[in-house]
Formats: structure tokens, C-alpha cells, sequence
């Protein structure tokens, strides 16, 4: 693992996560009952948009029962709960940090979902997967954290089947320089946006071809505009998971959109 790979992960390490979600989320339901998706969507969807985000991307994959997905870097596994209880498929998360997997698993067995979504510790640039073994790969608000783009996608395209689908969510550098700390890195030095226009390149470089390219950026704008005008959330939500200076991360990832520093898109492709 590499020095960067290294501060990724102590950037997204949450002590005791599992046991504060626990406790967390005994606000909203006793521990026996089972938890619905849209319970833990204030939490467990690591991203802009949150669900609905999520819901797009996966209408746009084309998910059916049979496909076998991999959600990489899982974060706690919202998005991959939401695709197994929505399509039935199977779901397999992998994730840099120990503490997300344990929480993973913990909410997925709330949710009652265990025997179709399992999650695991890894490193998107050397998944341990034979070559062809999904048949879609879902990718959100991940990317930014990874320097080698190019290995990032070759490994992504060496576990796709053939005909299978990548569905990337992800920010694109446009006009001007982050300003930190953002969600997903407190400087620059775990922040690996690429341009809007290295952004295909690398893709297609890595053999993929665009299925549906959609810029997101107006839509990410007007849902932060929508948050921020009402109150803070009041039950579990992503600042249980990240510590209380997460509202200052989202509000400066609101301000660098608005600036028009990063854009925010989302692409279905296919191996070519
Ligand atoms: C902003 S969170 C998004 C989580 C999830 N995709 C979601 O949308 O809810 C970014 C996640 O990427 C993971 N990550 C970053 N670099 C990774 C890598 N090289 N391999 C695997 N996971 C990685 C982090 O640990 C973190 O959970």
C-alpha cells in the first residue's frame, strides 16, 4: 500500500463506528427491528445527491436480478444495500477502511440483507477478483481519492464481463483550485481530481466506451441549495459517521461547485 493509499484510509477511519451507529441509531428503531433503506439514506449514501443519486445511476446501469455487481469503494454500503433490495441482485462492496466494513455489515444485517450483499476490505487497484467476475461495476464519489486513474480503470475493466456495465459517479476539475477541507480530503494531498476533458481520455484509454455521459453539476447545485435551506438533519447522518466538522466539508463541496472549481458527472460505459 502506498504512503497516499495509507492517508486515504486514516482519512476515512471512524473509531467504534459500528458500536456509535449502534447506539446512533437507537434514536430511530430498537435494535431488533429491521431497518428500511430510506432509514439509513441520511448516513449511509456517501455522496452529492445522497439516494437519489444513487437511484439515477443504477436506472441508467440496467440492474436485473442476475447481475453481479461490484460496488467499489462501498463506504458503510448504502449503495450497494439499495441495488440488492431494489434489483435482487448480489453486491459485493470492497472498501480501504476496516472500520466502514465492519459498519457495512453491521447495517446490511439490520436491513436484513446479508445474504445478498457481502463486503470486504480491499484496494480498488489490486482487487482480488478473476477477470470477467461482474457484470457491473458501480464507482461513486471514489475516483477523487486515487492517483493512478489509469491503473484505477484498468483494473475496473479487467473484472468487468464482457458486455458489462461501469456506472461512475464521480467530481471533474474544471476553473480553479479545491478549497479544503472537502468530504472526501482535508488538503490536497489525498485530492486527485482529473479535468473534465482527461476524464474521457483516460477512460477510453483504459477500453471503455460511453454509454450515457450526464452532466450533473446544475442538479448537484440545486439539491445543496435545497439542504442548506432547511434545518440540520436531526437523526443519523453521514457527520455521525465523519465528526461534527463535516458540515463544514459539505458546505465548502457546495461552495467549490457553485464556483464552478469542480463539475459533477455521471457516466454508464462498456468495455470496447
Ligand atoms: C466519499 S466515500 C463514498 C462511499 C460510497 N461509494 C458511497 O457513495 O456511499 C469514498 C470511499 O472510497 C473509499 N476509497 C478511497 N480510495 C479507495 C481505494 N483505493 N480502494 C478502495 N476504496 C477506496 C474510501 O474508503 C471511502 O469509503
Amino acid at each position: 500500500m502506498t504512503d497516499t493509499t495509507t492517508q486515504v484510509r486514516e482519512h476515512y477511519n471512524a473509531t467504534n463506528l459500528a458500536s456509535r451507529l449502534k447506539v446512533a441509531l437507537a434514536t430511530i428503531a430498537a435494535e431488533d427491528q429491521t431497518l428500511r433503506i430510506d432509514q439509513l439514506a441520511p448516513l449511509d449514501q456517501f455522496h452529492t445527491r445522497g439516494i437519489l443519486a444513487t437511484a439515477e445511476l443504477a436506472a441508467t446501469a440496467g440492474l436485473e436480478p442476475s447481475t453481479r455487481v461490484l460496488d467499489l469503494g462501498c463506504g458503510i454500503g448504502g449503495p450497494a444495500r439499495y441495488l440488492a433490495a431494489t434489483f435482487g441482485c448480489r453486491v459485493t462492496g470492497v472498501d480501504l477502511s476496516p472500520s466502514f466494513i465492519d459498519s457495512a455489515n453491521y447495517l446490511t444485517g439490520r436491513c436484513g440483507l446479508s445474504d445478498r450483499a457481502t463486503f470486504q476490505v480491499g484496494d480498488a487497484l489490486h482487487l482480488p477478483f478473476e477477470d470477467g467476475a461482474f457484470d457491473a461495476v458501480f464507482l461513486q464519489h471514489v475516483a477523487m481519492n486515487i492517483a493512478d486513474r489509469s491503473s484505477l480503470y484498468a483494473e475496473v475493466r479487467r473484472i468487468l464481463a464482457f458486455g458489462g456495465r461501469f456506472a461512475t459517479y464521480d467530481l471533474v476539475l474544471r476553473d480553479g483550485d479545491v478549497v479544503y477541507p472537502v468530504p472526501w480530503a482535508r488538503d490536497s494531498s489525498t485530492s486527485f481530481l482529473l479535468s473534465e476533458g482527461d476524464t474521457p481520455k483516460t477512460l477510453e484509454q483504459a477500453g471503455f466506451k460511453a454509454v450515457v455521459w450526464r452532466d450533473d453539476t446544475q442538479a448537484a447545485l440545486d439539491w445543496f441549495k435545497a439542504a442548506m435551506a432547511g434545518p440540520p438533519p436531526s437523526g443519523p447522518n453521514l457527520s455521525t459517521v465523519m465528526g461534527p466538522d463535516f458540515q463544514i466539508m459539505t458546505r465548502n463541496l457546495a461552495r467549490n461547485i457553485r464556483e464552478n472549481r469542480p463539475g459533477v458527472l455521471s457516466a454508464v460505459l462498456t468495455p470496447h
